[in-house]
């Protein structure tokens, strides 16, 4: 069922919580004998740690070692050719050569387990990649030790209050908690950090209930407490914010008398500073089950690993597009429809050879235009927009003429990917065709991922790809939001 893990927007609800969750929960007392439940060293696990990491390496070290299989460990990009500029992707065709059947990940570099998974499973080797944290976006097993603390601790997953405090911008354990509870019903947040490291609004859009601020007094009511260490190494060249969000926010015995009896607190540690010695003892705190939750958690993720390492899971970003030809006639036929219709006539002189992009939405018409000329399609011919053309009854539309210039298809499917009502009258020397394209789901082949902690910016293999997310787009590898205008 479960192959790779590389998000948790990967999972529907079902998976997590009927399949994941229980599955984890069943290990727990396996993996408290903390004997070797079976002898399988044909079954290799690689652990590369290109960043720091005590618990989530450790742990899965410790799964590995209870489930009986071979494993290598890498700490550090300088343990390998990475330092050398080696690629992200030649390094991890390296370690499938090498045997590895499940290979964990942790990167500073966003999106970069998405791609080893995708550059692997498409060159056929049979390996589950799974994602040990990538950056500040996503950590989706702890994500899952975090929901059977809460599940162990609780008995439910409904209705509760939750305030996570700190680092709430670059904290990855937060980001993939939030996508998982987003399932849930009732759950509402206090979220208390600084301004410089508040919660982006991809993530608070998720939820309904939100009060957010910089007072540990918002905490007062939660009946779950998650802290986020101010994650310092992802502030690169901002050393002023650094040291404006530095400091805030500690749990001190006088802060945990205000609290709910009896809260939880958790936290995917390390911690800095944000727990005051005087509380670590505290039963309230719950940290070090938290940690220990990872043991199980992590037996059986690289078993189903394993046992799915085959299985083909990721979505093929090359589905074809679809060209619909809604119209197609000698053009002399064209020509006399085209008299009679008072629109064309009357808001732009009608071409005889070249493309009319019809139905664009209204305003949308400068940004393909500007598209065009990015990739060099205005070498002859003459372009117009034409803004604010009626269309129906109430609505306005945009329309590009472009006299003598012919779009390769594949940017006519771009051109639809984030236009999807626009149509193609593309008029030659004999014949007129109208067209209308369903793209792919997924956008290839345009912009850039303006994320430069993204993958498609630091491996020349990887080609940025994007879905579209309300009004704007999504890094298919980074999963970050951005408006349109910030990719093309
Ligand atoms: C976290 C991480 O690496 O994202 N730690 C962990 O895996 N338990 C949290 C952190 O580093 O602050």
């Amino acid at each position: 069922m479960m192959k790779h893990v590389i998000s948790i927007n990967d999972f529907t609800k079902k998976e997590i919580f009927n399949e994941v969750l229980p599955g984890c929960q069943s290990v727990i007392s396996k993996a408290r004998i903390r004997k070797p439940i079976s002898f399988s060293p044909e079954k290799k696990a690689i652990f590369a740690f290109f960043e720091p990491s005590t618990r989530t390496r450790g742990s899965f070290v410790e799964a590995a070692r209870l489930l009986g299989w071979s494993y290598d460990i890498i700490m550090g990009e300088e343990a390998t050719s990475l330092t050398k500029k080696e690629s992200m992707a030649n390094t991890v065709r390296m370690f499938a050569l090498q045997g590895a059947d499940v290979l964990v990940m942790r990167t500073k570099i966003e999106g970069a387990q998405r791609f080893a998974a995708e550059i692997l499973e498409n060159e056929g080797y049979e390996i589950a990649v799974q994602n040990g944290g990538d950056g500040t976006n996503q950590h989706p097993t702890q994500t899952f030790l975090d929901l059977l603390t809460i599940a162990e601790k609780f008995g439910r997953l409904d209705n509760f209050k939750i305030g996570f405090f700190g680092d709430l911008k670059y904290g990855r354990t937060v980001h993939s908690l939030l996508c998982a509870l987003s399932h849930r019903s009732n759950i509402s947040l206090a979220l208390v950090s600084a301004p410089e490291t508040a919660l982006q609004e991809q993530y608070k859009n998720l939820f309904s209930d939100i009060e957010e601020g910089e007072s540990l007094d918002l905490l007062n009511s939660c009946d779950i407490i998650y802290g986020s260490r101010l994650q310092e190494e992802r502030f690169t060249g901002d050393p002023m914010a650094l040291q404006r969000a530095r400091g805030k926010f500690k749990i001190t015995p006088v802060i945990l008398n205000t609290l709910k009896n009896n809260v939880l607190i958790m936290h995917p540690m390390p911690y800095v500073q944000e727990f005051d010695p005087r509380i670590r003892k505290d039963k309230r705190l719950i940290i070090d089950e938290q940690a220990w939750h990872g043991i199980p958690v992590r037996m059986y993720l690289l078993n189903e690993g394993y046992k799915n390492r085959k299985k083909i899971t990721l979505l093929k970003p090359d589905q074809k597009s679809q060209f619909n030809t809604m119209a197609e006639m000698p053009l002399t036929q064209y020509f006399e429809k085209r008299e009679k219709r008072k629109t064309v006539n009357r808001y732009f002189l009608p071409i005889t050879k070249g493309t009319v992009i019809d139905h664009i939405p209204n305003g949308l018409g400068l940004e393909i235009r500007k598209f065009l000329s990015v990739k060099n399609i205005f070498t002859q011919g003459v372009k117009h927009i034409i803004e604010d053309v009626p269309s129906g009854k109430h609505a306005l539309k945009d329309v590009l003429v472009l006299e003598n210039i012919f779009i390769p298809n594949q940017l006519l499917s771009v051109i639809s990917s984030f236009a999807p009502t626009v149509t193609f009258n593309i008029i030659r020397k004999e014949s007129f065709r109208k067209v209308k394209i369903k793209a792919p789901a997924i956008i290839s082949g345009i912009g850039t991922c303006p994320n430069k902690n993204c993958i498609t910016n630091h491996d020349p293999e990887a080609v940025p790809k994007f879905t579209h997310q309300d009004n704007g787009l999504r890094c298919y590898y980074c999963e970050k939001h951005f408006e349109q205008k910030e990719v093309i």
